[in-house]
């Protein structure tokens, strides 16, 4: 029998219809796999239907016993024009997917689940990073908090301590960056930031204070030299108490709450308390001085708490409490700024159980709660303004580029503190490894620091991280030859294995600084980032044909090395390989590599180089 791989359209479409809501839960939510870099943060199309019973014999069809693939048994159906298999078993054997259309009568067959995306505009140097504003680093399950200490996030990807990520963290900066450049593009800004929040707190009778726990809390408003109003707050530091404390704006857009403050010792601390909108859970988030057994946020064991003095109605369900470490913040008797968004720490918090599974993160969007008070204990001196504002890109920013020249090392890196193997363990990097994918875009976020916040201490830290591409991986470096090709390593394994995403976000990263304006005494500096960047783009252009199977693209080459299998790339990763590509071809302006991506753009539409 012939076999034509034909559509006859209403026959097998509904068939394949069908047999594809049969097996959809099945198969196609298994697509949803790890994404196990910090490479980029792309779901899949979401592909969750509901089950839904439908008579699944075309019309005039003969269920027919079928061989496949070597004599494997398996169903199909025939009619006297044509043969038609599950789909279960087309998107395996031809790594396709597929989804129902929303009003369940249309069936859509793909090659990639994985939206191919290029570049918008030309890429500036100092404007926003790629389409980076639209990440949600503090939203990742991986993402354990943003750390009270470092107000930056900590991971537990690798290793159930949570430990600083440098690419997650550089990200993370760069995500809330690229949406400062873009939300101030489109604000006006003379305007005064207020109308972007409120202000709250600057008349004493805003303050409350509680008497509770046996404690008494007393306020003494004055004066002071630096900061002008301010309120002295003598409470117990018991979290059961709920000291003095100020009511929040309700508003749901509100979450993020800033203000100045001096605690004299260990035993200062404050609480937001916030409401959540689905089920008026009240959720406590205490920040203390607490190095919190290596966690950066815990539940709070159940304690008798005083509700009547914040919550006019006793709740003894209905109400969690949560601590993040805040050790280390704050020098006692100092004056600093704590800047959080209430928003994230309650998701990172309600995610943070012991034992929980990936399915258990929780994400929160404006409108899941509202903010209801900001309690303090212990003794402290605090500014009596809080402001509560919509957003705090600027401070994340700033918060991730001043962690890495304070976390940069003498080697000029930004390493990761835990043990990281690919390729079934024969490749493992001890913990204390450098990456050129850290490297790159730490020096993405330095350039833009650099050029915003007008410190050079970003820029000499930027200059210090090229220090790495110039040191071979054997010796602790991220350099790589390809042979005779330069490469800078993501994993810098030896053998190598020459990852492909994470070399071209280190041109990025070189080319960023090599555009950087500088006085002459950094010139040279410059000069050195520019000759990484072109060697980089050399080995480019040499290399790039093998990472090309002629229906998609390979991670990285450690094939080559290891006589293993390809590593192919998922489809989610081969989008990442096309938008870089697109990215790079146009600083380069070159016709080879935009060509290239353009085919591989193909390959997610199921087009395939021509055989011979
Ligand atoms: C910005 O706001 C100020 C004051 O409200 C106004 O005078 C000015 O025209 C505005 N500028 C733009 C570009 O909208
Ligand atoms: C505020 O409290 C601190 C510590 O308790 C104390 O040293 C300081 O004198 C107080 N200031 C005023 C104006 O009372
Ligand atoms: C907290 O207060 C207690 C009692 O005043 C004191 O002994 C202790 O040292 C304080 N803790 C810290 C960390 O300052
Ligand atoms: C680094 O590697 C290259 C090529 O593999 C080699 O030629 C060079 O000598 C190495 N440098 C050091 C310092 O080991």
């Amino acid at each position: 029998m012939k076999w034509r791989w034909r559509w006859n359209r209403q026959r097998s479409y509904i068939f394949v219809l069908c047999a594809t809501l049969f097996f959809l839960s099945k198969y196609i939510s298994n697509e949803k796999g790890r994404i196990d870099e910090e490479d980029e943060e792309l779901s899949p199309v979401d592909l969750q239907e509901e089950e839904k019973k439908i008579e699944c014999e075309p019309p005039g069809a003969i269920d027919s016993k079928c061989i496949a693939d070597n004599g494997k048994p398996m169903r199909c159906w025939k009619d006297e024009e044509d043969v038609y298999f599950p789909a279960s078993f087309l998107k395996k054997r031809f790594d396709m997917t597929g989804k129902v259309g929303k009003d369940g009568s249309t069936f859509e067959l793909f090659t990639s689940y994985a939206k191919m995306r290029t570049p918008e505009t030309n890429y500036d140097p100092l404007g926003a990073f790629g389409h980076f504003s639209t990440y949600s680093v503090e939203t990742r399950d991986r993402v354990r908090c943003i750390s009270a200490k470092t107000n930056v996030p900590m991971s537990t990807q690798w290793d159930t301590v949570p430990y600083y990520y440098p690419i997650q963290i550089a990200q993370y900066g760069l995500q809330h960056y690229s949406r400062l450049k873009i939300e101030n593009s489109t604000r006006n800004k003379s305007e005064d930031d207020s109308k972007n929040g409120v202000i709250l707190g600057v008349k004493s009778n805003e303050w409350k204070g509680a008497a509770g726990m046996h404690e008494t809390t007393e306020r003494l408003f004055f004066n002071d030299e630096e900061k002008g109003k301010v309120v002295n707050i003598s409470a117990g530091y018991a979290l059961a108490n709920a000291g003095a404390y100020v009511y929040l704006d309700k508003s749901q857009n509100l979450h993020v709450v800033s203000f100045d403050w001096k605690p004299f010792d260990g035993n200062a601390s404050f609480t937001v308390l916030a409401k959540m909108k689905q089920d008026d859970l009240l959720v406590l988030i205490n920040y203390v001085f607490s190095e919190g057994n290596g966690k950066c946020v815990w539940q709070e064991e159940e304690k008798s708490y005083d509700e009547d003095i914040i919550v006019q109605k006793p709740r003894k369900d209905g109400q969690v409490s949560y601590s993040y470490s805040y050790v280390g913040n704050a020098p006692f008797g100092e004056w600093s700024t704590v800047t959080r968004d209430v928003l994230v720490d309650v998701a990172r918090a309600l995610s943070s159980g012991e034992n929980r599974k990936k399915d258990d993160n929780v994400v929160l969007h404006p409108g899941d709660l509202r903010l209801v008070s900001l309690g303090f204990r212990g003794q402290l001196t605090v500014k009596q303004q809080i402001n509560q504002r919509e957003e705090q890109h600027l401070h994340a920013f700033r918060s991730a580029a001043d962690w890495l020249v304070t976390n940069q090392d003498e080697k000029g890196g930004w390493a990761v503190p835990v043990e990281r193997s690919i390729a079934d363990r024969k490749l493992v990097l001890s913990p204390g490894w450098h990456s050129a994918m850290a490297q790159g875009h730490g020096i993405s976020l330095l350039t833009r620091a650099y050029e915003h916040l007008h410190d050079v201490k970003y820029l000499f830290s930027a200059i210090k991280a090229l220090e790495l591409f110039k040191v071979n991986s054997s010796e602790g470096g991220v350099r790589a030859e390809f042979f005779g090709n330069v490469w800078y390593e993501e994993y810098p394994t030896t053998p190598g294995s020459f990852v492909l995403n994470g070399f071209l976000y280190s041109l990025i990263g070189l080319y960023d600084l090599s555009k950087l304006d500088v006085t002459q005494n950094e010139k040279s500096k410059i000069q050195e980032a520019t000759d990484l960047y072109s060697a980089g783009i050399q080995s480019l252009k040499r290399l790039l044909p093998l990472y090309d199977t002629g229906s998609g693209t390979i991670y990285d080459l450690r094939h080559v090395f290891l006589g293993s299998a390809p590593n192919l790339a998922r489809w989610d990763y081969h989008a990442v390989h096309v938008y870089l590509l697109k990215w790079i071809a146009g600083i380069e302006k070159d016709d080879f590599l935009s060509k290239t991506a353009d085919r591989w753009i193909g390959y997610a539409y199921g087009k395939r180089a021509k055989h011979n």
